[in-house]
C-alpha cells in the first residue's frame, strides 16, 4: 500500500505540473482526489490492514492528499496568472503606431486668389455684393443697354431657363451693376464676384461656367482718371509694383467710352512667348465709363454722378498667378492638382 500511495503521489505531482489548462488542471484532480479517485481507492482499502499499520499508512494517505491539494492549488494561480498574461498581452494597444490620418483639405486655388483680390477692394473702400446666378433678362442685357439683336442674347451663346428668353443663367457678372444701383442708391462702390454662365465648348482656356468680379464705382466726378488709377493699383497689387499695363480701346454696350485692359507679359516682357500667345501683352479685364442710358435706367442722374464699371475673369487671374496652363484643372478638382497649393 505504501507504494501505491507514493506512485500516486509521484503521478499525481507529475500530471498536475504538466496542466496545461485550468480544465486540465480539474480533470487532474478528480482522477486523483476526486470521490472515485485513485487516492480514494486505495484508502478502501484500509481495512484490510492491520491494526498496526492503519495509523502509518492514513497519516501517508493524509500527507499525499495534502501535497496533490497544495501542487493543484499553486499550479491553479499559475495558471490563472499566466492567462491573464495572456489575455492583455492579446489586447494590447501599441501607442507607438502612428495614427491613421483623414486626408484635410484646404481653400480651393482659385478662391485664394479670390480672397486676396477681395482684401485688396475691402482696403480702398468697396463693398462686396452677391447676387442671383439665374438672372431676368432685363438685367442681365436690356437694362445694360443691350439691344434685342446683340450677338450676345442668341440661343447659342446664352443659357435660356424659358421659351420666351425671359429667364437664363447670366452670362456676365454686370447685372450686379443694376441691383446694386436700384437697391442701394449711388454714392456706390462695389465688387461682385461669381458665377456666370456662356455656351462655350471646354477648352484650355473655356469652359460654360466660370467666374466674374464686378466692379462699380458712382459719385459725383468720377473720370477715367479714377478708372485708370484705381484698375493700374490693383493690378499692381495683383502682379507686382513693375507691372506695365496698356489700355486698348473696345466696345461694351453699357460703358462709353469702354476699354480692355492688359498687363506685359510678365513671362517675356512683351516679346511674345507661349503665355501670352506671342502678343506680348495678356488681356486681364474690360472696363469703361458707366454709359448714361445705364445711369438713367437706374434713377441716377448722369448730370450730376458719373462712373465706370470693370470686369474680370477669375480664372484667367489664378492662371496667372499659380502659372496654371489649363483651365479644366481648376474644375477637375483631382487632388493631386489641388495638393499642389
Ligand atoms: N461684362 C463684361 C464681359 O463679361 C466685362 C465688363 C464689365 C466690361 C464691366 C465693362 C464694364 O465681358
Amino acid at each position: 500500500m505504501k507504494e501505491q500511495l507514493e506512485a500516486i503521489r509521484t503521478q499525481a505531482l507529475e500530471a498536475v505540473a504538466a496542466a496545461a489548462a485550468s480544465a486540465e488542471l480539474e480533470s487532474v484532480r478528480v482522477r486523483y482526489l476526486g470521490k472515485k479517485g485513485e487516492l480514494t481507492a486505495v484508502l478502501k482499502q484500509m481495512g484490510k490492514l492491520s491494526p498496526e499499520e492503519r495509523p502509518v499508512m492514513g497519516q501517508l494517505a493524509n500527507d499525499v492528499r495534502a501535497a496533490v491539494e497544495s501542487a493543484v492549488e499553486s499550479r491553479a494561480a499559475e495558471l490563472a496568472e499566466k492567462a491573464m498574461e495572456e489575455k492583455l498581452k492579446a489586447e494590447t494597444v501599441d501607442i507607438t503606431i502612428p495614427g491613421r490620418r483623414s486626408p484635410m483639405g484646404h481653400k480651393h486655388p482659385m478662391y485664394t486668389v479670390l480672397d486676396e483680390i477681395k482684401e485688396i477692394f475691402i482696403n480702398m473702400g468697396f463693398e462686396i455684393m452677391e447676387g442671383p446666378e439665374i438672372e431676368q433678362s432685363a438685367y442681365n442685357f436690356t437694362k445694360l443697354n443691350t439691344p434685342d439683336d446683340h450677338p450676345a442674347r442668341e440661343w447659342s451663346d446664352t443659357f435660356y431657363l424659358d421659351e420666351e428668353s425671359r429667364t437664363l443663367l447670366r452670362t456676365q457678372t454686370s447685372p450686379m451693376q443694376i441691383r446694386a444701383m436700384e437697391e442701394h442708391g449711388v454714392p456706390i462702390r462695389m465688387i461682385s464676384p461669381g458665377r456666370v454662365y456662356r455656351k462655350d465648348e471646354v477648352d484650355a482656356t473655356h469652359s460654360p461656367m466660370f467666374h466674374q468680379i464686378e466692379g462699380l464705382v458712382v459719385d459725383k466726378g468720377i473720370t477715367m482718371a479714377d478708372l485708370k488709377g484705381t484698375l493700374n493699383a490693383v493690378i499692381r497689387e495683383i502682379y507686382g509694383p513693375d507691372t506695365v499695363t496698356r489700355f486698348r480701346p473696345h466696345h461694351f454696350p453699357f460703358t462709353e467710352p469702354s476699354c480692355e485692359v492688359d498687363i506685359q507679359c510678365h513671362k517675356c516682357g512683351g516679346a511674345g512667348c507661349p503665355t501670352c500667345k506671342g502678343e506680348g501683352w495678356i488681356e486681364v479685364l474690360g472696363a469703361g465709363m458707366v454709359h448714361p442710358k445705364v445711369l438713367r435706367g437706374c434713377g441716377v442722374d448722369p448730370d450730376v454722378y458719373s462712373g465706370y464699371a470693370f470686369g474680370m475673369g477669375l480664372e484667367r487671374l489664378a492662371m496667372g498667378q499659380f502659372k496654371i496652363s489649363d483651365l479644366r484643372l481648376i474644375f477637375e478638382n483631382d487632388t493631386r492638382f489641388l495638393e499642389q497649393f
